[in-house]
């Protein structure tokens, strides 16, 4: 099987480089080829929405002077697919909606794809640029699977789930699985952890996180009051938003400073 192993970083260590290479060396170790770029080596122009472009329907791009077509060519045969993107501003980073922008996608479908967001701030955004980044993968045809939101408070464990998404994306969802059409693409990506959240779901997940990073810390004092609180939420769903605003902000000092 040969894996496509894709890095949205400006850099070459940290946290979505980390986290591509624990998923890549996985995905080696049950016997896939695996080739991984790094978005910032490449040469990627953003997509220039030419007229008369030619890119929909066959390999061409009238832009020739980057790393876009080789990139697309990589991107159509390959057998599956691992991409990590860092998080900007709750989205996703230009690097990789440059890349993005550029794909086409030609023949067959229902390749797997395991996306991987990586927030390492606050953590917002995590599950929004996930969801971004596994919308786009589905419409190119993909079939998303293991999706995976990385904040501060899960780095620890997520590098060794990375590692172990990677075997199974070989060893379990190695078999293309074609979707008739992309109304299934959406179907199955709303199957799918994360993939119905709104941003409050987003912030109580970042919190309830968080929380667990503080007994991970030894701190199971403060994370049973906090938890306490994240279970009284339930009582003010009409204010649940600015609550849960809150909430996060004095999860992630407990976490910062514990
Ligand atoms: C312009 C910019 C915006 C960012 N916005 C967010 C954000 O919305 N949420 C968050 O958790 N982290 C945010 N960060 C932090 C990045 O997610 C963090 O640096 C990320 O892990 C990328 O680092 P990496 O390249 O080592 O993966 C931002 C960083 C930059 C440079």
């Amino acid at each position: 099987m040969k894996i496509l192993a894709i890095c949205g970083s400006p850099h070459r260590e940290g946290l979505s480089p980390g986290l591509l290479k624990a998923a890549a060396e996985g995905a080696r170790l049950a016997g896939a080829e695996v080739e991984v770029v790094l978005l910032a080596e490449k040469r990627i122009k953003p997509c220039i929405a030419c007229p008369s472009p030619p890119c929909w329907t066959s390999m061409e791009c009238n832009i020739k002077d980057d790393d876009g077509l080789h990139l697309r060519k990589l991107f159509n045969e390959c057998d599956g697919l691992i991409i990590s993107a860092p998080v900007y501003f709750l989205g996703l980073n230009g690097l990789v909606k440059d890349f993005l922008d550029r794909m086409r996608y030609y023949h067959s479908n229902g390749k797997p794809a395991l996306p991987i967001a990586a927030a390492g701030g606050t953590g917002k955004g995590c599950v929004k640029a996930l969801q971004d980044l596994s919308t786009s993968l589905t419409v190119f045809g993909f079939r998303i699977v293991m999706p995976m939101p990385v904040t501060r408070y899960n780095a620890e464990e997520a590098f060794s789930q990375a590692k172990e998404r990677g075997r199974k994306l070989v060893e379990e969802f190695s078999e293309p699985k074609p979707l008739s059409n992309l109304g299934e693409g959406y179907a199955w990506l709303y199957s799918l952890p994360y993939m119905t959240w709104n941003l409050v779901d987003e912030l109580l997940y970042l919190s309830r996180i968080a929380i667990e990073g503080l007994r991970r810390k030894g701190r199971d004092d403060l994370a049973e009051s906090l938890y306490s609180e994240l279970l009284a939420l339930e009582n003010y769903p009409e204010d649940l938003a600015v609550r849960a605003m809150v909430l996060h902000q004095k999860t992630m000092h407990a976490f910062n400073t514990s």
